[in-house]
């Protein structure tokens, strides 16, 4: 037989009883502790706190009363069996006031005693079953309020963490905006700037265009002028001997005249040149005669440099519509850049037999004016070849070149609906070629 899992205190004083009652007992509970007397019990109670007590009532030195009277104040739950004597039935009504769960009379049989304990027992394991379930109840509970506790300080860290967060990321937010106004406000300067300094060179280099052509220029004005003071001159020379005749005195005249009207020409000139050339408004032009326009301005100077001009303009007129001083100036940036292009080519060559040429060609083609300026001086490298039509690029030198020249010509192309390119080999030529809609008269 399986023993109960359970505690049993037996007081007896009777020591054949008690040796009996110890047998049995000892077959079927795990624990068990014997006394005396009440006073032994007592003790063995206060060491041990068995969960069941067998006991005698009469005893030397204390009671099994007395003993269980005392135990029961303090402890409520161990179970209290009397085992008495036939003649001590009177003591009952005070023990059940003890709270003395049951009686057992003397002698009692074994198989009762079992069956008794056994019953009891039953109650004990299962009190202590729900003790233990409580328990562990508690500790769940206790463990699940450590964890909400746990939970709640984590979030509360998290919390603060997140808030922190926050401020730090407003903070960056606003700093950002401040940042992208201030560079904002630095681009709309840099942009105001860069236009001012644009127009400052825009206007640079009209008047460095003029101030080359000044040369040119005063040279065309000076031959005329010689013409004219050579005439008058050789009348005075005629009348101071007195030669002088009508028909003599009407040529010279006129020939005065025709000076003038060159020196007249050539101020118009420079004066249209100088007038605001925003306003000026389209018409239609002839290609060739704006060239020569342009021409008549630089030859002399090209032809003082050495420089062979190559002319082959087409035999028709070349009709288009747009404004002569723009075309003018246009012509004027390719010439410009194909002098500087020979030179230099001389400068780095130094070969005697070298001949800086300019050609200009005008011809048509599918109803297209051409004109190319091809000059055979340094060339445009690969790299550079993508660039040359952006405003301010330049190779040259800030006194030769503001890189505005293939710019504001391609402007001008491009407003009156025609096109420009570019083709060269380094160190051998350059040719620029403009195409512009012909106009049909
Ligand atoms: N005929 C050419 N031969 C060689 N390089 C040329 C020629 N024409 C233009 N380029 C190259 O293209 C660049 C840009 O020409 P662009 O006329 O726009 O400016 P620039 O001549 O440098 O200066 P600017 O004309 O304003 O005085 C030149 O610096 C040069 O490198
Ligand atoms: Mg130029």
């Amino acid at each position: 037989m399986e023993k109960l899992d359970i505690s049993v205190l037996f007081v007896e004083d009777e020591y054949l009883l008690r040796a009996i009652y110890e047998r049995i007992l000892n077959k079927f509970v795990a624990k068990l502790y014997i006394a005396e007397n009440g006073k032994e019990g007592l003790e063995l109670y206060k060491k041990y706190h068995p969960d069941l007590i067998i006991t005698d009532i009469m005893m030397p030195v204390m009671d099994g009363l007395d003993m269980i009277e005392q135990i029961r104040k303090k402890d409520n739950n161990v179970r209290l069996v009397i085992l008495s004597a036939y003649g001590e039935t009177e003591y009952f009504i005070d023990a059940i006031k003890i709270g003395v769960n049951s009686f057992l009379l003397k002698p009692v049989e074994t198989k009762k005693l079992i069956s008794h304990v056994e019953e009891l027992a039953k109650g004990i394991l299962l009190e202590r079953e729900v003790k233990e379930q409580e328990r562990k109840r508690k500790k769940a509970e206790e463990n699940l309020r450590k964890l909400n506790e746990e939970l709640e300080k984590r979030i509360e860290e998290r919390t603060i963490d997140l808030k922190r967060e926050i401020k730090e990321r407003i903070q960056a937010e606003d700093e950002l905006k401040e940042l992208n106004l201030t560079l904002e406000n630095r681009v709309k300067e840099e942009l105001i700037k860069r236009h001012k300094q644009q127009r400052f060179l825009i206007q640079k280099s009209k008047l460095e265009s003029i101030g080359e052509l000044a040369a040119g220029i005063a040279h065309e004005i000076n031959q005329p002028l010689g013409g004219i003071s050579m005439g008058l001159d050789n009348i005075l020379f005629k009348q101071s001997l007195n030669s002088i005749s009508e028909e003599y005195l009407t040529t010279k005249i006129n020939a005065l005249f025709e000076d003038i009207d060159r020196i007249r020409q050539i101020i118009n000139h420079v004066r249209v040149f100088s007038r605001d050339q925003q306003v000026a408004a389209s018409d239609v032009v002839e290609i060739n005669e704006i060239i020569h326009n342009a021409l008549s301005m630089v030859s002399k100077q090209y032809y003082n440099h050495n420089i062979k001009i190559d002319l082959n303009l087409d035999k028709e007129k070349c009709y288009t519509v747009g404004n002569k001083y723009r075309i003018e100036q246009a012509v004027l940036n390719l010439l410009s850049n194909a002098k500087y292009a020979v030179e230099e080519k001389q400068k780095k060559q130094n070969n005697e037999d070298y001949i800086k040429t300019i050609t200009i060609n005008s011809f048509i083609e599918n109803n297209n004016i051409i004109f190319e300026v091809k000059d055979n001086g340094i060339g445009i490298s690969q790299k550079n070849m993508d660039n040359i039509f952006d405003p301010f690029f330049t190779t040259k030198d800030v006194k030769d070149g503001t890189g505005l020249g293939l710019s504001i010509t391609y402007g001008i192309v491009n407003e009156m609906k025609g096109h420009i390119n570019a083709e060269s080999e380094t160190n051998k030529f350059t040719k620029i070629k403009i195409s512009l809609p012909k106009y049909n008269k």
